[in-house]
Parts: C-alpha cells; sequence; structure tokens
C-alpha cells in the first residue's frame, strides 16, 4: 500500500502561505501583485484553467485580469496587447494560456513576454537559466512536481529517476530540475525502445504524456515513488491520470492521484511565481523612480 500524496493538502497550504505574505506586502510596501491572464479563442479546457487561475488570486489577495481575445487575432495584436502588459506597473505576472490558434506562433508570443513577468516561466531566456541552475523562477507544474516530492522526504540526489514525455512545459524543464538536485535522469518518450523494462529501475518515476492509464503495475519497480501529471478522461469520461492507479497503488511507496496531485500545484506555484515577481518589479520600479527623480533634478539645474 502507498503513501498518497495529497497535492490539494499541500496546494491549500501553500496558498495560505502565500496570502499570509500577500497580506504583509501590502501592510509594509503597499504593493499589491497583479496578474494577467490572456486566453485566446474558446477552447473548453482552458477556459476552465484560466478561470481556477484567477480564483486562486482573488483566494491569495492579488490583482487579476482575465483578457479574453478572439480566435482570430492575428500574432502581431497578440504581440502588441503582451506588450502594453510588459509597460504596467500594475502588472507583475504575464501568462499566456496555451495552446494557441494554429497561425499564433507560440516560440514568438512566448518569447515576448518580459522575462521578469514571465511567471510561467516558457521563455527562452527563463528556460536557459533553469540548465545552468540559476533561475528566477521555475515552471508551475515540473516545481510543483518538485514540492511533492519534497514532501515524502525522500533525498533526490543520486536516485534514479525516470520522466515519460518530453515536452517543453513539463518533460523537459522536470529532467533539469530533478538533475539540478543530483538525480540521475533518463527522459522517456514515443521513441524510447523497451519503455518497461526502463522505468521499472525508477526510485522515482514521473509520467507526463497524457493518455490514459498509461503507466501499468508490470512498469513500476516496488516502493518506488509514482507522480502522475497527466490530465486525461477514461473510456467512460471520467478524470484519471497516466498512471492506472488502482493496479499500481498497491506497489508504489507513494504515489499522487488524479485528480487532487500535481494539478493543484500547479495553480499554487504560479501564485508563488507571481508574488515573487511582484516583490522583484517593485524593487526595480523604486530603482527607476529613483533614477527618473534623478535625472530631472539634474535637468533642473
Ligand atoms: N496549457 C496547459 N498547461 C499550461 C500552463 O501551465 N500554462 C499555460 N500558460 N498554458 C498551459
Amino acid at each position: 500500500m502507498a503513501v498518497i500524496i495529497d497535492g490539494k493538502a499541500v496546494s491549500d497550504r501553500i496558498k495560505s502561505e502565500i496570502a499570509l505574505e500577500n497580506k504583509k506586502l501590502m501592510d509594509d510596501i503597499g504593493v499589491m501583485p497583479g496578474l494577467a491572464v490572456i486566453i485566446v479563442g474558446n477552447d473548453s479546457a482552458s477556459k476552465i484553467y484560466v478561470s481556477n487561475k484567477i480564483k486562486a488570486c482573488e483566494k491569495v489577495g492579488f490583482y487579476s485580469e482575465k483578457i479574453q481575445l478572439s480566435e482570430k487575432i492575428s500574432q502581431k495584436e497578440l504581440v502588441a496587447r503582451i506588450e502594453e502588459l510588459n509597460n504596467r506597473v500594475d502588472i507583475d505576472g504575464i501568462l499566456v494560456q496555451l495552446p494557441l490558434p494554429k497561425h499564433i506562433s507560440e516560440k514568438v508570443v512566448l518569447g515576448k513576454i518580459d522575462p521578469r513577468k514571465d511567471v510561467d516561466c516558457f521563455s527562452p531566456f527563463n528556460v536557459g537559466r533553469i540548465t545552468i541552475n540559476d533561475y528566477r523562477f521555475l515552471p508551475c507544474t515540473p516545481a510543483g512536481v518538485m514540492e511533492l516530492l519534497k514532501e515524502t522526504g525522500v533525498e533526490l540526489a543520486g536516485k534514479n529517476c525516470v520522466v515519460i514525455g518530453r515536452s517543453n512545459i513539463v518533460g523537459k524543464p522536470m529532467a533539469m530540475m530533478l538533475i539540478n538536485e543530483s538525480a540521475t535522469v533518463t527522459v522517456c518518450h514515443s521513441k524510447t525502445v523497451n519503455l518497461p523494462e526502463i522505468t521499472s529501475k525508477a526510485d522515482i518515476l514521473i509520467s507526463a504524456v497524457g493518455k490514459p492509464k498509461f503507466v501499468t503495475a508490470d512498469m513500476v519497480k516496488d516502493g518506488a515513488i509514482v507522480i502522475d501529471v497527466g490530465i486525461n478522461h477514461d473510456e467512460n469520461g471520467k478524470l484519471c491520470g497516466d498512471v492506472d492507479f488502482n493496479a499500481v497503488e498497491p506497489k508504489a511507496g507513494y504515489i499522487t492521484p488524479v485528480p487532487g496531485g500535481v494539478g493543484p500545484m500547479t495553480i499554487a506555484m504560479l501564485m508563488k511565481n507571481t508574488i515573487m515577481a511582484a516583490k522583484a518589479n517593485a524593487i526595480l520600479n523604486v530603482k527607476s523612480a529613483g533614477k527618473t527623480k534623478a535625472a530631472k533634478s539634474k535637468s533642473d539645474k
């Protein structure tokens, strides 16, 4: 029988800590973190994700702005909206909900977000900083996984970790973050040969493939930590992860459920990145106000 890692409880605890930190920030320096969330088009899953992000902002006491844009918006117009937000002092974090319509390049759009406001940590600059282990932000889902691994109390250094999935959002940054903790990491994907042989050697198995019940009991080592990043629907339309939970749970040491595992952590980490951005931007705004004042008093002379 595995220990079930309760992502909802951990996420609630982190959000309560952030709410307290936020109150202190308001009381001490009058700063209220602001998050802008852009959604393009009418994808129903994206709408739910965005509404959950806005609700979380309300819960911790942040200002938030949902920017709903037409599916037909041009890339140029979208970039112009991002540049406007880059220049607003009341907005500390900018998030563009993915996926975007096919005529818009994710790479171009994400690259336009000011790295200081990139609370999703998707811009090339911030992704590069994870690679050199010198970062401000971490991407929300893999950062949430790291928090859940911390909850187990298991030391990561030297552990054999297998990540299934090589997406830019989860698989690749996940691997980097585990390497930064001195784990030995293997990244598997759709072209991996003999996947069960590799996964069944993992002390820590993280699945982010988006296929219901993809990870079966024969793929899991006895006592392994199994983290399920998938959000899928089974043949009956019921929400489920990538892991065949009922079959794997008796074999695992620790396991995350779906729902209630990694999902709630993503939003908690977004709140964490937003308050961090607000603190850093507040210092920057004070500094640039000082420079403007100094420049003005020079020109007055
Ligand atoms: N689409 C699916 N997951 C995410 C996420 O974490 N951030 C954004 N911006 N879009 C997503």
